[in-house]
């Protein structure tokens, strides 16, 4: 069953951290487009920089480091995004740090509007990461159906939209102390969880 998740919080709250524990546990292939170059996060991922994409989809696990020009890294998403739709064979997770820089609301849709909106039919399945998730397109943010939810303080006009009661949600997050979440399913508010490391 291919469910889009996300993962918002501020710097350092974990979202990496969570993101990467959850991968190794699917499953599944995982391409992460680590758009940061965080190292280490990924324990038993390839670390791959730029080379064959194609060649790289069928590695299982990937820690890929996109180009650094905004332009080229967009143009690596569309290849990975149309590569992993053709391959319909198994459940593909991509992973995608910094999401908002490659879905900006109000943007043009490219390649994770496409993962968002017709992932499921294709085996795809589209992990969004951000620091900024008002920023990120909107038709992205309605596919999700899970938001794990670290501490964020300048996001009140993200969870205005999306509905969230920010006064559990802070509520909640006190409770749970450094590096706890929630997770929001567009109806309720579970937690607080935190990954024992
Ligand atoms: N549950 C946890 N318990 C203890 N340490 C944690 C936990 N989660 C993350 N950390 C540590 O906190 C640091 C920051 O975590 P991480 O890189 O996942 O944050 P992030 O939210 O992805 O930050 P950024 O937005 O800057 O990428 C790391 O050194 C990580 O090992
Ligand atoms: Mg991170």
């Amino acid at each position: 069953m291919v469910k889009h998740r996300a993962y918002f919080g501020q710097s350092g709250t974990g979202k990496s951290t969570l993101a990467a524990y959850h991968a190794a546990e699917a499953g599944a292939n995982v391409l992460f487009f680590n758009t940061q170059d965080e190292e280490g996060i990924l324990p038993g991922f390839a670390r791959a920089g730029r080379g064959d994409l194609v060649e790289l989809l069928s590695a299982g696990r990937v820690d890929y480091v996109p180009a650094a020009e905004d332009d080229h890294a967009r143009m690596e998403l569309d290849v990975i995004v149309r590569e992993m739709f053709r391959r319909r064979d198994r459940v593909n997770i991509l992973i995608v740090d910094e999401a908002q820089e490659f879905a900006p609301e109000g943007g043009a849709p490219g390649p994770l509007e496409r993962v968002a909106r017709r992932g499921r039919r294709h085996q795809v399945e589209l992990w969004v990461v951000s620091q900024h998730p008002a920023d990120l397109s909107k038709s992205v943010l309605r596919q999700m159906s899970a938001v794990y939810l670290f501490e964020l303080p300048y996001s009140d006009r993200y969870l205005k939209m999306q509905h969230i009661p920010s006064g559990d949600l802070h509520e909640l997050l006190r409770r749970g102390g450094d590096y706890s979440y929630a997770v929001w399913d567009g109806l309720e508010l579970d937690g607080p969880h935190r990954l024992d490391l």
